[in-house]
């Protein structure tokens, strides 16, 4: 035990973290992106660029983030104040925990409130009107009515605030050892159902299909950012995680694990959607028009269409609270760490505060408000993925690369207990790759 921190609370079990940490990774974006980038960026060839980067920049920065975590004990803000002993690198705490909590959650969970609406109208009257083709005016219709948005917003965020109450163990352990197994489960069925339908094999074709002439330079750009979201990164949610690790644990194969599975679910949901999808004789598309919008047709000409709806956005449910407790976990932990606040009146302080900041977000598809030009959950998307994200990652690796490179060293082989054997590869990403590789995805990003 680091001295002076005999109280805090730690994950009940090594797979228990590991389950906690894929539950973070495995979201919104493995399901509704991912699949998709693969099939427009050249299949196979993309699939494995994305799995060498992920295995190299992505896994490096988030044993960084790793490591900072265990070492100082504490959420992303007194972190950083404590290993630095600075205001400006502080900032970068703050950076992750107001972009990535705050801002964040309070788009992430009105998504989260979608899944539950979907949930419920698979079991009611989905079908019949999706099967008429009319699942994009349900979708309108649903987004456009803002009291049924924000009372599914506010149950979203409930469930997600009563878990996050229970705490490390008892809370967020507990919900992922649940829900993470059956998240595996429900896209095997998924699957099985999937491939089975006839002229299934050209939606395999069109995702796996190697071509390697669209491996672009955008697209291995794409291939970057969509890994640092997916592996919830940059966003101090790991260096949180990882400050309920026990001492004894070996971090760089708690990352193995977590890319594993994060990889696994993304490349499995893609098995699920487009044999769905070309069996069916529709177009993929990416994001929410092919989650809320075509799938649902997809589901309503099957038999049983229901059922397998249902199933579908259960498991997008789990995937998304799954994300959204970590990312609560961070604000959580910060009001604990930094402003002495005992869990119960961190969660339901910053339970309302990000409950109002998301209430915007849940009114502005149905027109207003908007902000920059854009729909205000746009807006918000923007923000945290485009700029705070980026920047957070970068000055978190060169902190952790530059100036905290020893302690980082130190707490990756468990004071000298192991011996890592890419441990020079690791310091020279995390010093001069991972901030280069991450400043230019940054910059396209913007101009
Ligand atoms: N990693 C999650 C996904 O793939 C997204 C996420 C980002 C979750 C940030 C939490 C925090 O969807």
């Amino acid at each position: 035990m680091s001295d002076g921190h005999n109280e805090r609370e730690n994950w009940g079990s090594r797979i228990g973290f590991i389950l906690a940490a894929s539950g973070s990774a495995i979201g919104l974006g493995n399901i509704w992106r991912f699949p998709y980038m693969v099939g427009m960026n050249g299949g196979a060839a993309f699939l494995v660029v994305y799995l060498l980067l992920v295995a190299t920049i992505g896994a490096t920065v988030m044993l960084g983030e790793f490591a900072l975590g265990r070492r100082m004990r504490k959420a992303p803000v007194p972190a950083f104040w404590q290993a630095s002993g600075t205001h400006t690198w502080t900032l970068v705490g703050w950076m992750g925990t107001i972009g990535g909590s705050f801002i964040i959650l309070s788009y992430y969970a009105v998504i989260g409130g979608w899944t539950l609406k979907y949930i419920v109208a698979s079991l009611q009257d989905l079908m019949p009107q999706a099967v008429e083709g009319q699942s994009r005016d349900v979708f309108n219709h649903f987004v456009g009515s803002p009291t049924e948005v924000i009372a599914y917003f506010l149950a979203f965020m409930a469930m997600t605030v009563g878990i996050v109450l229970g705490g490390i163990g008892k809370g967020i352990e507990r919900a992922c050892k649940v829900m993470m197994p059956l998240l595996f489960l429900i896209m095997l069925v998924l699957i099985a159902r999937a491939v089975t339908l006839p002229g299934a094999l050209q939606g395999l074709d069109f995702y796996l299909r190697p071509d390697f002439s669209k491996l672009t330079w955008p697209a291995l750009l794409d291939a970057l950012s969509q890994g640092f979201f997916s592996l919830s990164l940059g966003m101090g949610i790991m260096v949180t995680y990882a400050s309920y690790i026990r001492d004894e644990e070996h971090l760089p194969s708690s990352v193995a694990y977590v890319v594993f599975y994060d990889s696994l679910a993304a490349f499995l949901a893609g098995l699920v959607i487009f044999p769905a999808v070309f069996s069916m004789g529709l177009e993929p598309t990416q994001g929410v028009g092919l989650t809320f919008i075509v799938l649902p047709g997809v589901f309503a000409r099957m038999p049983h269409g229901e059922i397998f709806s249902a199933l579908f956005f259960v498991l997008l449910f789990f995937a998304a609270i799954t994300s959204s407790m970590s990312l609560f976990e961070v604000t959580v932990a910060h009001g604990m760490d930094d402003l002495k606040w005992s869990r119960r009146k961190s969660s339901l302080v910053m339970g309302v505060i990000i409950t109002l900041l998301g209430l915007p977000s849940a009114a502005s598809l149905s027109g207003s408000p908007k902000l920059w030009g854009m729909d205000f959950l746009s807006a918000m998307d923007f923000l945290s993925n485009h700029i705070i994200l980026p920047l957070c990652a970068i000055l978190t690796c060169i902190f952790v690369g530059w100036r905290f490179l020893d302690r980082a060293e130190d707490e990756i082989s468990n004071h000298g207990t192991y011996r890592f054997k890419l441990l020079r590869a690791w310091a020279w990403i995390i010093r001069i790759v991972a901030p280069v590789a991450i400043g230019i995805v940054f910059y396209k990003g913007l101009f």
